[in-house]
């Protein structure tokens, strides 16, 4: 039996949501979508409202997704201009830096001005509706401006991670085939120092990136770097004199918003692209129901701009709300492990939202640097990117929360655009470890391997039967690829690629992903790009990567190398891999473990049994399951007493 936190009355008495309103709001918008979906459009301001409510299949034959689909807005419009008369004086943004002496707050008439600019700067720079800019920079209030001011002129944006090598960088420039690029001189976490510029004009000398004409670098540090004219510009230069005046572009529904990549289990990554009405109103439909937002909450969402959960849950779900948003350019333990519980105190946070690796590795610390600030402001927490373990939820609920806040584990994707098995806070009891229950309009089916749908209590794998309107609607330039990744392994639904389990309640428990997709640390790294970024290298003739259990990151990456014949392996060649994988895909992606491996089990056809690997990672060699049908049954021997976790 697992634990039960029933709704607290006190929290449930004030919410927006509450007990019985969910089971009637739900059972709304799946008896009638279109009436559910009209109704919840007009939160937003639409230069034509939509009469047309959804067109959608899921038939993989005639796949399509649209939403809202004779309707015009403007996302940027409704993030700002429609808040200038009641909120153009409440703060929009907070930003907290690195460093704790640095801070300030940026109303909603300031961040409206700002985004005119920066909207007139790239008018200037001849960028126009539908072109694609790149987006790299540290978590300042300028990335949102950059976001806000593309939406503004209908550019379609692409954020890159700052954490991302020269070569992930290059990779996502050439694909998205982007015009300009903004960034800064260098970022600063934790004291220390990132090289965005360096990176940028290194990526520019990679293959496919010369359809860049302009970078446009923020001053953020100061440190030197190399100004390329004409192709390099200030950005607090280009913006002197320019007119806090412009005109918003009227926009189509479903006209893409951005594309964000994202790992899958083969392959490059891929552009994520979602559009701009359906996004919006889900987006900002969640916000708001999801943290239970009220006028004078401080909500601060701990991700980067770099991920899905910047975009839809820091950038454009708060701000269409009108909400205080935090934006912290720092890291957990930076300068000490009170950090965010400071932040908290300082900006009087009330909802806060951050990631179970953090609450892990926070907790790792002891109770201590969370008891020594107060926390009082705090009303709601959350988590979201990876399942949270109940022993991290619990020291969450108790000692952060001091018992008083529920938590809201929400379960999304890239792909899904926002929450979709969600609490609502003030309406589902909670158990620690489960997302609990599908929000409006969705609808969740557990299918076994053959894709037979199962009832009740059961597991399996994690399917979609319906659409929403912040689902994504195509892979950029790879319409094909998004039709067999989503909608072929079990026809007429979305595959997530997660497993879960429901329970006796209905509630949902997401296990993890059922792919060669790896979670590690809520971000998503797929196997195959570890793989080509180990076998780059000269002395490698086969590599085979899996997740593997990790205390703080969730899971860990866990390779297994052949070398060419001749070669042996060194310690110094370990470190030279993992150096190159850091530089072919970024930090985030180096393996914690790299065993050498004379062979690797494949079947009589050639395919590698990652299920084994994956056993021998986990350190259960007892649970390796039938290898008779290898082709070599004897190297599983070799690899298992050569593990490295034991
Ligand atoms: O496996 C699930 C896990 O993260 C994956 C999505 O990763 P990404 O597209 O990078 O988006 C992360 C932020 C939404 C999912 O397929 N995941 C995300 N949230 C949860 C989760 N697993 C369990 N519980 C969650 N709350």
């Amino acid at each position: 039996m697992s634990d039960i936190h029933p709704v607290d009355p006190a929290f449930a008495a004030q919410a927006r949501v509450r007990k019985g309103d969910y089971e009637r709001m739900y059972a709304q918008s799946i008896q009638d979508p279109e009436g559910f979906w009209k109704e919840m459009s007009e939160r937003l301001d639409w230069i034509v409202p939509p009469t047309k409510i959804k067109d959608v299949s899921f038939d993989p034959n005639n796949l399509h997704i649209r939403w809202y689909e004779d309707g015009q807005l403007n996302v940027s419009a409704n993030c700002l201009d429609r808040h200038l008369d009641r909120h153009g004086d409440k703060t929009a943004i907070i930003f907290e830096g690195d460093d704790p002496g640095e801070s300030r707050s940026i109303t909603y008439r300031e961040l409206h001005a700002e985004v005119c600019k920066f909207a007139n700067t790239l008018k200037n720079l001849g960028v126009t509706k539908g072109d694609r800019v790149v987006i790299y920079l540290p978590m300042i209030p300028e990335a949102a401006v950059a976001m806000l001011a593309c939406a503004r002129i209908g550019a379609v944006h692409s954020v890159v991670f700052g954490g991302f090598s020269p070569d992930s960088l290059a990779s996502r420039i050439a694909d998205s085939g982007a015009k300009l690029i903004v960034t800064a001189d260098e970022g600063c976490r934790g004291g220390k120092k990132i090289p965005l510029k360096a990176n940028v004009d290194e990526s520019l000398t990679r293959p496919r990136t010369n359809s860049v004409e302009t970078v446009i670098v923020v001053r953020r540090t100061g440190g030197a770097i190399n100004l390329q004219s004409p192709r390099d510009r200030w950005y607090h230069t280009l913006m002197e004199g320019q007119s806090a005046d412009c005109a918003y572009e009227p926009m189509n529904a479903e006209d893409p918003l951005f594309t964000l990549y994202t790992s899958g289990s083969t392959g490059q990554p891929k552009g994520v692209l979602h559009t701009s009405g359906g996004y919006l109103v889900y987006t900002s439909l969640t916000h708001e129901l999801t943290f239970d937002l009220r006028e004078d909450d401080v909500y601060w969402c701990t991700a980067d701009v770099g991920w899905i959960t910047g975009h839809s849950y820091v950038v454009y779900g708060p701000l269409a709300n009108a909400a205080t948003v935090v934006m912290f350019d720092g890291v957990p333990n930076y300068p000490d492990f009170s950090r965010f519980w400071q932040v908290v105190d300082k900006h009087k946070v009330t909802l806060f939202y951050t990631a179970p690796t953090a609450i892990r590795a926070l907790m790792r610390e002891g109770d201590a640097p969370v008891k020594k600030t107060s926390r009082k402001s705090l009303r709601l927490l959350g988590t979201v990117g990876e399942p949270i373990n109940p022993e991290a939820w619990n020291w969450y609920y108790r000692v952060v929360g001091e018992e008083r806040c529920p938590i809201v584990d929400t379960w999304w994707q890239t792909e899904t655009g926002g929450f979709l098995i969600t609490p609502l806070p003030g309406a589902t009891d909670l158990k620690p470890g489960s997302a609990t229950l599908p929000f409006f309009g969705i609808v969740p089916a557990i299918v076994d391997a053959e894709g037979r749908r199962q009832e009740g209590a059961c597991s399996g794998n994690l399917v979609i039967t319906d659409s929403w309107p912040g689902q994504m609607r195509t892979v950029y330039g790879d319409h094909q690829r998004f039709i067999d990744t989503y909608f072929k392994t079990y026809p007429g639904n979305y595959f997530t690629g997660d497993g879960a389990r429901r329970d006796e309640d209905g509630y949902y428990w997401i296990t993890g992903r059922v792919d060669d997709v790896i979670n590690v640390s809520g971000h998503r790294i797929g196997t195959a790009e570890v793989e080509s970024a180990l076998v780059a290298h000269p002395k490698v003739a086969e590599a085979a990567v899996v997740g593997c259990p990790h205390d703080i990151k969730g899971q860990g990456i866990y390779a297994f190398v052949t070398l060419v014949a001749g070669e042996m392996g060194s310690d110094e060649l370990v470190r030279e891999l993992i150096a190159g994988v850091r530089k072919e895909i970024g930090p985030i992606a180096a393996p914690d473990h790299l065993q050498w491996a004379p062979g690797l089990p494949k079947t009589r056809s050639g395919k590698i049994m990652r299920r084994i690997l994956r056993k021998i990672a986990e350190n259960q060699p007892d649970q390796l399951g039938d290898v008779s049908t290898l082709a070599d049954p004897g190297v599983v021997k070799n690899l298992v007493e050569e593990r490295l976790i034991k």
